[in-house]
């Protein structure tokens, strides 16, 4: 006969005590301290004096996140890791420092979850409701520190060659926009987002010297009309936060303004089918109950169907960043 399995607790006992790394790894981005091993602090002692915290406290930071494997040890020298030296020190171009530190306000609120899960507080607007221009310039200089990559990513994978008009639903600091103007020759974008988040949509257009091709839209995709004659819709990382009657609402919205022959794509965080997973589109979904929104994670054919019922053909999931992001797009026909 088979012998059962052996049950521990170690697994669970890893998971109940998982939002300690999330501390260290943002303790240490606040710190700096991987800046301070790339600039060479790379001893428990120099990184203690280079960020201010005692020898005591240095070793025992850097032990975890050794530990984490975020840093490597050899003899007395530490180092970064290959991801850490690319997006975690300071002066790096890639650094997404913002990003790592962008759920940190909703640290409290996730210590009360379950209290979160009994509320039957909710609204449409879930996190927005209220965001100020200086919510939008902290929101966005964490999805601009990760978006850009993205947004490299969507232009590689799609062709816009002859497009004209690309709309770019809550289009946040605006990097599909401009990465896929500077890409494709002779295409414009707009990018409709709240009133608030437009104002820093300008300010990284401007930055990016890309005011001539992008412009902004202050609305509510849900209810702003869109404007006429776009031939692709973009919605990027805003599927959980919607209910899918609107998601439905928003993608009927988009094929009626398209041109016949346009394109729409939905980039987001997606189910398998069976919903066992990924965690990650998983996470999004519960955290629309710390949000207070009606927002809930979609499964790949959900999306699909919120296309094919508005009337888009050629329908299909591309993969996108494997395991986390998945693109489906659909056509209006011509
Ligand atoms: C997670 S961000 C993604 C930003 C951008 N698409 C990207 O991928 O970098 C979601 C964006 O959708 C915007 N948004 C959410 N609900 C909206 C609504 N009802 N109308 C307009 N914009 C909205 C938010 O303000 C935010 O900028």
């Amino acid at each position: 006969m088979a012998e059962k399995p052996r049950l521990d607790t170690t697994r669970l006992q890893k998971m109940a005590q998982a939002y300690w790394e999330s501390a260290a790894l943002m303790a240490a981005v606040e710190l700096e301290v991987f800046t301070a091993i790339a600039h060479g602090h790379d001893t428990v002692p120099t990184v203690a004096k280079a960020v201010h915290i005692s020898e005591r406290n240095a070793e025992r930071l850097l032990t975890a996140l050794t530990a984490m494997t975020l840093l490597t040890r050899e003899n007395d020298r530490l180092a970064n890791a290959p991801d850490v030296q690319r997006f975690l020190v300071k002066d790096s171009d890639r650094y997404a420092g913002p990003w790592i530190l962008f759920t940190k306000p909703r640290w409290t609120a996730f210590g009360e979850l379950s209290n979160r899960l009994r509320s039957p507080e909710e609204n449409r607007l879930g996190a927005y409701v209220n965001f100020t221009v200086e919510d939008a310039r902290r929101y966005h200089a964490a999805t601009y520190s990760i978006g850009m990559g993205a947004a490299r990513l969507f232009s590689r994978s799609v062709d816009l060659k002859g497009r004209k008009l690309l709309l770019d639903l809550g289009g946040g600091s605006g990097a599909y926009s401009i990465v896929a103007t500077q890409t494709f020759p002779g295409l414009k974008a707009i990018v409709l987002d709240l009133p608030p988040v437009t104002v820093v949509a300008d300010e990284y257009i401007a930055a990016n010297k890309a005011a001539e091709r992008v412009t902004t839209l202050p609305g509510d995709f849900t209810r702003t009309e869109f404007p006429q004659g776009v031939d692709v819709v973009v919605m990027a990382s805003n599927l959980p936060q919607y209910e899918p009657d609107l998601i439905r609402l928003v993608v009927g919205k988009a094929f009626a303004a398209l041109v016949p022959g346009g394109e729409m794509h939905l980039v987001g965080e997606t189910l398998h089918d069976d919903r066992s997973g990924p965690l990650s589109a998983a996470l999004w979904g519960l955290n629309e109950a710390i949000q207070h929104s009606t927002g809930r994670a979609h499964t790949e054919s959900e999306v699909k169907g919120y296309l094919q019922g508005a009337g888009f053909s050629d329908v299909a999931v591309h993969p996108f960043v494997p395991g986390v992001l998945s693109r489906i797009a659909g056509r209006k026909p011509a």
